[in-house]
This record gives C-alpha cells, sequence and structure tokens, in this order.
C-alpha cells in the first residue's frame, strides 16, 4: 500500500499532490482519536454559593484584537484547495455567520499557487462577509505572498502557523527552519492585519510565546498537545507505525496555556486550542488566561455530515449552554469577568507550572476573589 502510494506521488505534480494530502488529512482527522490528556482535567473551578445574577443576564461576545465576537469561540483553521474543503469550508462560513464566530481559513499556499484552488477558500468570505475571517499560512512565509493571502479573504487577522514535527514527519515536508523568525518580523511591519502565531497541537512554551511576541506576533495561539495530533496524522497517511513516545510530543493544552499566561502577563491576547471539546473546558481556558479558545477536528466531523448545519448549530448550542451555566455558578455575567475567577490547577499540570517557575502564576490563579 504504502509503495503505491510513494509511486503515486512521483507521477503527480505539485497540486494534485497537495490535493491529495488535503484530502488525507481530512480522512485520517475523521479516522483518528483525539490523542487525549490536554490536562483540563487537572483545572478546578470554584463556585460561588449565591451567585445573585440569571442565566439571560450572561454575556458571551467577547473582543480578538479589536474586533467583537459573539462568542469566543474560534473555528480553527483546517481546510481549502480542493472541491471537498471548498464544500466543508462553505458549511463552516455559514455556521460562523448564524452566530458571529470567527473563523481561520486552512493554509492558503495551495491557492496562492494556482487560481482554481482559491474559491475553495473565499467561499468563506463570500458567505460571511462581515464575519471576522483569519488567513493562514505557514512559517518562513514571504512578504508578497502573506499580503496576497490577506487580501484573498478579506482577512480581518493573519494566523502564521509553526508545525515543524508535522513538517519532518511528511516525506514531502520541510526539514529547513533557520530564519523564520526574523521573517516574522518583517512580516509584522508589512501586514495590514494583526499576526497571529499559531502552534499546531504540539503546544507551545512561555518562552515560545514570548519569542513570537518580540518578533512581532500581536497574538498566540497555543495549539497544544491532546486533541488533533499532526505526528499521528501524517504516520496514518504514510501507513507507517508509530513510536507511542512521539503521541506525548509536546506540551498539554492546559500547561501550555498556563506557561503563556504567565509569560505574557496579559499584555498580549493569547488563544487557547487543542483538544478544546466541552463548555467546561472553554471556560477553564478563559479562567486561566485565554481571551478565545480555537476548535478543529470536532467541527470537521461535524461539518462533513450529511446534516452538518443542524450538528454544528446543536453543537455550539451545547456548549454555549454549559458556559452560561458554569458563568452563573461562578457569578460572572461576562466572559472579561470569568477571566477574573480563581481555579485550581492541581495534579500533573500544576506539578509542571512549578517546576517550570510558574508557580507565582498558579497561586494568583487560585487566591483570586478571596
Ligand atoms: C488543521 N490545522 C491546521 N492549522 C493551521 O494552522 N493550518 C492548517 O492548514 C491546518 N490544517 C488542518 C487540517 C485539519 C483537517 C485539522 C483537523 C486541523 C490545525 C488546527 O488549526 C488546530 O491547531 C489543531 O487541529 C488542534 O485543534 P483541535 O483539532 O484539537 O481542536
Amino acid at each position: 500500500m504504502l509503495q503505491s502510494r510513494e509511486k503515486g506521488i512521483q507521477g503527480m505534480g505539485e497540486t494534485e499532490d497537495r490535493a491529495r494530502r488535503k484530502h488525507e488529512h481530512i480522512a485520517a482527522v475523521k479516522s483518528l482519536p483525539d490523542v487525549g490528556g490536554t490536562g483540563f482535567a487537572d483545572v478546578r473551578l470554584l463556585p460561588r454559593s449565591a451567585p445573585e445574577i440569571d442565566v439571560d443576564q450572561v454575556s458571551l461576545g467577547t473582543e480578538l484584537l479589536g474586533r467583537h465576537l459573539a462568542s469566543p469561540i474560534i473555528i480553527n483553521a483546517m481546510t481549502g484547495g480542493t472541491e471537498e474543503s471548498g464544500r466543508i469550508n462553505a458549511t463552516l462560513a455559514a455556521f460562523a455567520k448564524r452566530h458571529g464566530l470567527a473563523m481561520a481559513v486552512g493554509s492558503e499556499t495551495a491557492a496562492l499557487q494556482s487560481a482554481d484552488a482559491s474559491a475553495s477558500y473565499t467561499v468563506v468570505r463570500e458567505i460571511n462577509p462581515d464575519g471576522v475571517v483569519i488567513a493562514n499560512l505557514g512559517m518562513g512565509v514571504d512578504i508578497e505572498r502573506s499580503l496576497r493571502a490577506v487580501e484573498l479573504v478579506g482577512a480581518d487577522f493573519l494566523q502564521i502557523h509553526w508545525n515543524a514535527a508535522q513538517e519532518m514527519f511528511m516525506a514531502e515536508g520541510d526539514r529547513r527552519f533557520r530564519g523564520f523568525l526574523e521573517r516574522l518580523s518583517g512580516l509584522q511591519k508589512a501586514t495590514p492585519v494583526p499576526i497571529i502565531a499559531k502552534e499546531v497541537g504540539q503546544g507551545m512554551t512561555g518562552p515560545s510565546a514570548r519569542q513570537f511576541i518580540d518578533a512581532g506576533a500581536n497574538a498566540v495561539d497555543i495549539g497544544g498537545l491532546g486533541g488533533t495530533n499532526f505526528i499521528a496524522v501524517e504516520a496514518w497517511r504514510r501507513h507507517q507505525p508509530l513510536e507511542e513516545e512521539w503521541l506525548r510530543w509536546g506540551v498539554p493544552t492546559a500547561a501550555s496555556l498556563g506557561e503563556v499566561a504567565a509569560e505574557l502577563q496579559g499584555k498580549s491576547p493569547i488563544v487557547a486550542s487543542g483538544g478544546i471539546r466541552t463548555g467546561h473546558d472553554v471556560v477553564k481556558a478563559l479562567v486561566m488566561g485565554a481571551t478565545a479558545v480555537g476548535i478543529a477536528g470536532p467541527l470537521l466531523r461535524l461539518a462533513a455530515e450529511p446534516d452538518g448545519d443542524q450538528r454544528l448549530d446543536q453543537w455550539l448550542a451545547e456548549i454555549h449552554e454549559t458556559m452560561r451555566m458554569l458563568h452563573v455558578l461562578m457569578g460572572a455575567a461576562t466572559i472579561s469577568e470569568v477571566g477574573d475567577q480563581p481555579a485550581i490547577v492541581g495534579g500533573s499540570t500544576g506539578d509542571w507550572l512549578e517546576l517550570r517557575g510558574y508557580g507565582e502564576y498558579r497561586r494568583k490563579l487560585a487566591r483570586r476573589g478571596r
């Protein structure tokens, strides 16, 4: 099987090769489970016995990089470049529009190389002309291409993804990673929209986030370990057995968020992502210091169903209901009040933060409101 796939790769042009890769990413994410172990089970929120607010007082609206969002949930970067991904993007864009969600498109390299591929991205802006749309490109991109990627989808922000592990697990992936931070600095000066430096599921440490911000990123998306795992996805594509330890490579999402929140101290927005699946995960992330949360894999699976629209709506209604209940139970009417609530970070996530020198953040979080 592997042999026939490899032969296919050699016989194909770059565009077809990329199209097949996009298709295989979708197929892999549909069949692979989340890697698990985000660490959010180590995070406990604290109830307020007399909440003194009503459920219908709760507002889930928030701000990210100067734009208003009806919900802190962002449809994170996934796909584009093929007919199949165009259909998925159209479904997700309509979902984003119905609920005022921000949406990122998948890496736009395909659209920059072939005009045929661009419709599967531009559909997102066509369907949702007034929504918040986020462009996406890989690390090390040049200024000209980044400007085109922003323009193509009329983007409000630009995500630049850092995915070295994925690249090295791809037969056709990059092996050279020098000089990309410097390029980010140049990009920041030339690009008209805010830049979000993004991981894709291996997680960011505090110092990595600091490097991105110092190089000019306006925000970070921590892309933590625990949800979709691109090392597993690439091994699946190549039909290769994977050494178990690779599934633990990276920073679990809760530890990553703790590190990055402690490091950035509220000075730059943080998008928490990587295995965020429930209303509890979302609220825990907001309490720990996230401005918004990104979700990818589950939305792809729902959008690909024949009744995708209804399923997506139902999924969001359930998450929002849990979020509203937790707001009330903590006595917080708004997302910004949620960000002032206490949390106990215990277990291995607590140990992680202590050992990494982020104990003060953890103690402050526990003592809020006392
Ligand atoms: C992704 N992701 C991604 N990220 C990115 O920056 N550019 C991209 O092109 C893609 N492509 C992509 C395809 C598919 C099918 C999936 C599921 C995901 C990564 C994504 O944005 C996110 O960082 C991770 O998937 C982790 O979040 P979840 O899936 O655990 O919620």
